[in-house]
């Protein structure tokens, strides 16, 4: 009895180290034939096996709690210049996660306004903002202690308006998005010229050069 147990068990083991190693061999085979280029789309299976793990190391006590933070105009717009200077970079102001930096990550941010983000829980969202996603380009935000939670339940309604979000405001959020040096030459250059200078406006870099010497 005991013996005929053991051969099952064995016969089962050896399925299961055989099915492993194939699935092993297939991936890796997959991962030498795709490269490890990041603008590669993940294959849906990649995705769906990496959004249940995301889900399932949400703790479920976490997963139904409702964003405690009263939905106001003051907190979504706080919640506004927070996602256009801490999150558009890769979300964009829109959330379509359309942006330089956000196409070339892997995984991509999603489009948040549609249903695949907009059916995740307010806590699952919380927690997604609060511990980062690992191994993707998504960040932890606030402070360990806690600190920022206020404003991580603000962006978890700003991320709810998404979908609804107006012309107006992606304009008020442009506004707010962090520039680079050239960007905001540029801007100083346009306020200038609209301000009815016909000078041309002195280059930052050039005067700071000359001081140095
Ligand atoms: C450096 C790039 C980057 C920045 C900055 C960033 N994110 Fe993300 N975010 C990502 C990526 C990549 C994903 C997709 C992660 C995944 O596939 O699990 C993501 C996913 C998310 C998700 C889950 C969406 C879904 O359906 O899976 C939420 C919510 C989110 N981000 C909110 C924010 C907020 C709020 C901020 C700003 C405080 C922010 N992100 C800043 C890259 C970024």
């Amino acid at each position: 009895m005991g013996q005929r147990h053991w051969h099952v068990t064995g016969k089962v083991l050896t399925a299961v180290i055989v099915i492993a190693a194939i699935a092993t061999v297939t991936a890796l085979a997959l991962i030498i034939r795709r490269g490890l280029s990041a603008r590669s789309e993940p294959t849906l299976l990649e995705t769906e096996i990496a959004r249940s793990v995301r889900h399932l190391a949400t703790p479920a006590a976490m997963r139904s709690v409702r964003n405690p933070v009263p939905l106001t105009a003051d907190v979504l717009a706080d919640a506004r210049a927070h996602w256009a200077d801490h999150c558009a970079t890769c979300h964009g102001n829109d959330g379509s996660g359309n942006t330089e930096i956000g196409r070339g990550l892997y995984p991509k941010p999603p489009d948040m306004r549609n249903a695949i983000t907009q059916n995740l829980t307010d806590g699952e969202l919380f927690s997604i903002i609060r511990n980062g996603v690992r191994l993707t380009g998504m960040p932890a935000w606030g402070d360990a202690a806690g600190h920022d939670d206020a404003d991580n339940w603000k962006l978890v309604h700003f991320v709810r308006h998404l979908p609804k979000v107006t012309r107006g405001e992606l304009a008020r959020m442009e506004a707010l998005n962090p520039k680079t040096p050239e960007e905001w030459q540029q801007m100083q250059d346009e306020a200038a010229f609209l301000a009815g200078g016909n000078e041309t406006p002195m280059h930052p870099m050039q005067s700071q050069h000359t001081d140095d010497r």
